[in-house]
């Protein structure tokens, strides 16, 4: 173990950002940069021991800040899809920036995959950590808000991500990492082939603005049930409207056994490669977003252009929206109360 640590260009604001590159000894290693607190790139074995690069991702920070898919990046303060960009708290209407029509997505231009975090590396060579502290109103939103995330690296194959934060008056914490995941390689085209299993008895149905409807349905006799592992491609085109809406999968599961703890939530197999991820997390939901929107992205790692569906997330994270539905669990932080979450990308292969 050890962690190198290289530039990685100048953002357009001039400041430059750096690339934290870990490495286990066991065929994995991870690369993560102060800029978005991204993820960059995940080298991860097959059955044979050939270790290839499983994110999608850029080259440059400066193409990372001009994406608008947010591969690789922390998410933050408030993730995923908020009607009006108004959360609510306890009778309070707070603003966000409209970055999608008239809604918020991830928390707008002050968002976490848009700032250099303050990173520090940990002394057993197996961690870096990167620091911010939000000011009241950042995002629209109150509080100062002093938050930490941690990536490890585990000799057993594990990326581990683990936020902590706390803040001084209440506020919305429901953060998320959006790595794009393709197990054949970030080269290798479409995720279809993709055999996935999701422990989820239900899902959050979206309507206009692909805005949560607040309904909470099963996934029995529906396309969008994984409970018994299928391929990614099998039902995505189904004539079933919330794959029409959504132009594929792109939804929060509500994710079974929720009581705080990790538990193995979702797990993916690339057939070809026999690569595997396991996602284990204490989170309440997980949005299964299948790539859809990610058209001819140029200049993608290596020179590639990424198609629709090259890459898969499995954000985990508090239901979107949530300020808006009471039957949808909180996500607001009290004042002085802790925000904790853990999430676990385990990687092996099979064959
Ligand atoms: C959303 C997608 C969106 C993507 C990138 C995902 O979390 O579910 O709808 O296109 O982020 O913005």
């Amino acid at each position: 173990m050890g962690i190198k640590v290289s530039e990685f260009g100048k953002t357009s604001k001039g400041k430059i950002a750096h690339i934290y590159t870990l490495v286990n000894g066991k065929g994995m290693a991870l690369e993560v940069t102060d800029y978005g607190a991204t993820m960059v790139s995940i080298l991860a074995p097959d059955a044979k021991g050939r270790s290839k690069d499983v994110l999608l991702g850029y080259d440059d920070v400066q193409d990372y800040e001009q994406g608008t898919c947010y591969f690789g990046a922390i998410i933050g303060r408030n993730g995923n899809r908020t009607k009006d960009a108004q959360v609510v708290i306890d009778g309070h209407v707070y603003q966000m920036e409209k970055n999608e029509g008239e809604n918020n997505l991830h928390s707008g231009s002050e968002g976490y995959s848009n700032i250099i975090w303050d990173a520090s590396v940990d002394e057993d060579g197996n961690s870096v950590s990167f620091h911010h502290v939000g000011a009241d109103g950042e995002q629209g939103l109150p509080g100062t808000f002093d938050i930490t995330v941690t990536y490890t690296l585990t000799m057993e194959n594990e990326v581990k991500i683990h936020y902590e934060g706390t803040s001084d008056k209440d506020t919305i914490a429901n953060m998320t990492n959006h790595g794009y995941y393709n197990l054949a390689g970030h080269a290798a085209g479409k995720i279809e082939d993709h055999i996935l299993w999701l422990d989820a008895d239900a899902f959050t149905p979206v309507g206009q603005g692909m805005i949560p409807t607040g309904e909470i349905l099963p996934v029995e006799g529906t396309p969008m049930d994984f409970r018994a592992a299928k391929s990614i491609g099998a039902d995505i085109e189904a004539d079933y409207e919330q794959l029409k809406i959504a132009g594929g999968y792109d939804h929060n599961y509500v994710l079974n056994n929720s009581n705080g703890t990790l538990r193995k939530i979702a797990e993916v197999t690339e057939p070809e490669s026999g690569r595997r991820m396991e996602v284990f997390s204490d989170a309440v939901g997980v949005q299964f977003y299948a790539g859809n929107f990610v058209e001819s992205i140029p200049k993608g790692k290596e020179g590639v252009v990424y198609q629709k569906r090259s890459g898969l997330c499995l954000e985990t994270q508090g239901f979107p929206d949530a300020t808006h539905h009471e039957t949808f669990p909180s996500t607001v932080l009290r004042a002085g109360a802790k925000y904790e979450t853990t999430t676990i990308y385990y990687f092996s292969a099979v064959k």
